[in-house]
């Protein structure tokens, strides 16, 4: 198998699974044209997130890292209505297209954009949330993943973006600080007792990577 298989294959599923989505879709034009990295998650891990936060019930959603709402908009419709997203972006001209983007997606009234570093926003914001979605800056994932145990509950559902890096998280040499960075959080998953963890490799669109999921116990 090669790269080109598995990105056929995954173009296959989300083309069969996913199908054509005129609100994401704009919501990605609205990213490139405005100049942000085509960074989001893939369609099939966006509909994930919408299904993990169906499956668990959450009704209160945080997520580090907006970008150009790609991922929100996806869990935003999973809250359903009288559900909230709290989303925490850094970069407020990002923050100002995702606003658009998840507004023109029509579950604007859900969606709460924090604008601001995460490590200062995150000391303002009020638990209880019932999923945590961290895909912000892979170097400070270590503290997303404290503020997630702060912030939920037992139960709370927390998803981890980026752990596969290419196989680079198995590099116990590597001098990348996203990966150095990625790795400090899933030891801290591992040994960390609030925390019941796994993960998942993806191959796909977006090349060799993977999410953790983990339980808040
Ligand atoms: C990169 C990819 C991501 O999905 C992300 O959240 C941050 C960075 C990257 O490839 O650089
Ligand atoms: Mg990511």
């Amino acid at each position: 198998p090669t790269y080109e298989n598995w990105r056929a294959a995954d173009g296959y599923l989300s083309e069969t699974l996913v199908g054509h989505d005129p609100a994401l879709e704009a919501a990605l034009a609205a990213q490139q044209d405005a100049g942000m990295p085509a960074i989001e998650v893939a369609p099939v891990s966006g509909k994930l997130l919408n299904l993990l936060v169906r499956m668990s019930g959450a009704r209160r959603v945080l997520e580090i890292g907006t970008l150009g709402g790609y991922s929100t908009i996806w869990m935003a419709r999973g809250v359903g209505e009288g559900g909230r997203v709290v989303t925490v972006e850094a970069e407020s001209a990002n923050a100002a297209v995702a606003r658009k983007s998840i507004d023109a997606a029509g579950v604007g009234e859900r969606v709460d954009i924090r604008i601001g570093r995460a490590a200062d926003v995150l000391p303002t914001l009020v638990g209880d949330f019932d999923l945590v979605f961290i895909d912000a800056d892979k170097e400070s994932n270590t503290i997303y993943l404290d503020w997630a145990a702060r912030l939920g509950r037992p139960g709370t559902v927390v998803v981890l973006d980026n752990i596969g890096r290419e196989g680079e998280i198995a590099n116990a040499h590597s001098a990348d600080s996203m990966v150095v960075g990625t790795q400090h959080a899933l030891r801290m998953l591992g040994e960390d007792p609030r925390f019941d963890a796994t993960a998942l490799q993806t191959v796909g669109l977006k090349g060799w990577d993977g999410i953790a999921i983990a339980l808040l116990v």
